[in-house]
């Protein structure tokens, strides 16, 4: 299981409209742009992958919205069904326990400490000057991850000092500031070609053609 939290500060926590992901809905479209970035393959989806979103945006602060992919229906690779989805979500009644508003995804009332506390996993923090995957003191990413991320405004120091009560690494995918979802697309890369030892098989292809 790979599993990527998101947070973010501005989303709205209330069913929100589709026409104004970037503005009114507290820049949704990047938390959108996440699900599809974790969830989608080119014509599949990772059934492997659970996504977080932590939304600490008004009028109802904090939610945090579950994408499941083994289970999740209805998903297209656009931001506005993702969007959808999360509306959705938001017009249930929200309580301290899970509650599926549609297959595969459901709802909580919760922030970073809740989620790490149920989740009980070794953190890797996705930040700029972290330490670099594929630097050779880098150990690997573990097989069973999990990611948390910022949005356009980064990590709160609130939300560092919550990691740093549990086990964690601090990692960069490279040497420049990106995008949220270029991150998750990376790490998939960095971990498919390690999971399915296809490094190795495009390495050895690239030798062939050379010769
Ligand atoms: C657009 S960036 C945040 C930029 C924000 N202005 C800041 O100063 O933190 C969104 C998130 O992507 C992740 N990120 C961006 N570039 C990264 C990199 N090179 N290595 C690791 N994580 C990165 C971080 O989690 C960051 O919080």
């Amino acid at each position: 299981m790979r599993s990527f939290i998101i947070i973010g500060h501005k989303a709205a926590t209330e069913p929100f409209s589709l026409n104004d992901l970037p503005g009114s809905a507290g820049r949704m479209d990047i938390l959108c742009r996440c699900v599809n970035a974790a969830l989608f393959l080119s014509h599949d989806l990772r059934r492997d992958v659970r996504v977080y979103l932590i939304l600490k945006g008004d009028p109802d602060p904090p939610k945090i919205i579950r994408f499941d992919g083994a289970d999740v229906r209805y998903l297209s690779p656009d931001e506005r069904s993702a969007a959808s989805l999360i509306r959705k979500a938001l017009g249930k009644k929200v309580q301290d326990f899970w509650t599926e508003s549609m297959p595969g995804v459901s709802i909580r009332r919760g922030d970073l400490g809740n989620l790490l506390g149920e989740l009980g996993s070794k953190v890797t923090c996705l930040r700029e000057d972290g330490v670099d995957i594929r630097s050779e003191g880098f150990k690997g990413i573990s097989m069973e991850p999990l990611f948390v991320l910022g949005d356009h405004l980064g990590l709160t120091e609130d939300e560092e000092k919550t990691i740093k009560g549990y086990e964690h690494e601090i990692v960069s995918v490279g040497p420049v500031s990106l995008h949220a979802d270029h991150c998750i697309v990376l790490l998939h890369n960095e971990m498919d070609r390690t999971a399915h030892g296809q490094g190795n098989i495009f390495r050895t292809q690239h030798i062939m053609r050379a010769r």
